[in-house]
């Protein structure tokens, strides 16, 4: 007989229950089981043919519908599932079956951010697109307090100091003459690092908005709507990964 072993936090991303950095603070809580017993080791692998994972009574089976959605995320909404200060979620924009069937964002935009928000349930391809290694582009539209200058923009294209170490190389586009309107282009995805980024050289972000992520476009969807990715837009993002 084969068997196949999964590490524990990817085959309860598998299972719908999140990115595997959420599933790994669910194991972290206790509130995994394996076989009957809590499963807090977050190097074990589960024997998928074998093993009986529970959590909250419930057994978990891997997703066998994989669903891909992108969302024009408006301004006021926060990304994470719950809020404990009952702000708006970006999960209130999204069809009740989606979620039902482990939807979830992929990766985080600020409360104040707009822009594309990828939502899937297929925790391999969430994964890769936002793990540091992939280096998966992400562009924003970021609207200035006052215009960019030159060497400023060469030194953000080269990597500036931010929470201790350098950030990698960007690119920056000029949309407007007066350069206070520009698009950047980061491939990783430090805190608040596009904001955070120009406030380090005295510049307010006033606008920001993700135009891009990898090979997918927002295009003319409007603030708060979302849509269903076609297949070729799926085998785009996933051949961009592999
Ligand atoms: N950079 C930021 O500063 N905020 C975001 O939401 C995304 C990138």
């Amino acid at each position: 007989m084969t068997r196949t072993k999964i590490r524990i936090n990817k085959f309860l991303s598998l299972c719908g229950l999140g990115s595997r950095r959420k599933t790994e603070e669910i194991i972290k809580k206790g509130l995994i089981y394996v076989n009957g017993l809590p499963m807090t080791d977050l190097s074990f692998q589960v024997d998928v043919s074998n093993d009986i994972v529970t959590y909250k009574g419930q057994v978990l089976l891997p997703v066998e519908t994989y669903h891909y959605l992108v969302l024009n995320k408006p301004k006021g909404y926060v990304t994470t599932t719950k809020d404990e200060r009952n702000r708006p979620t970006v999960l209130q924009l999204i069809p009740e079956h989606f979620k039902k069937e482990g939807t979830f964002p992929v990766g985080r935009l600020d409360k104040d951010t707009e822009g594309l928000l990828i939502f899937t349930n297929d925790g391999d391809l969430a994964y890769k697109l936002t793990h540091p290694r992939f280096k998966v582009p992400k562009t924003y539209r970021v609207t200035l307090d006052r215009p960019l200058r030159d060497d400023h923009k060469l030194a953000l294209e080269h990597g500036i100091e931010l929470y201790g170490s350098y950030t990698l190389p960007a690119t920056i586009i000029p949309v407007n003459d007066e350069w206070t309107t520009v698009t950047i282009t980061i491939t990783e995805g430090k805190k608040r690092q596009v904001r955070m980024m120009f406030s380090m050289l005295g510049y307010e972000v006033t606008g920001l908005i993700r135009i891009q992520y990898g090979p997918l476009t927002l295009g003319n969807l409007p603030p708060g709507k979302y849509r269903i990715l076609s297949k070729q837009e799926i085998e785009k993002l996933k051949s961009f990964v592999n």
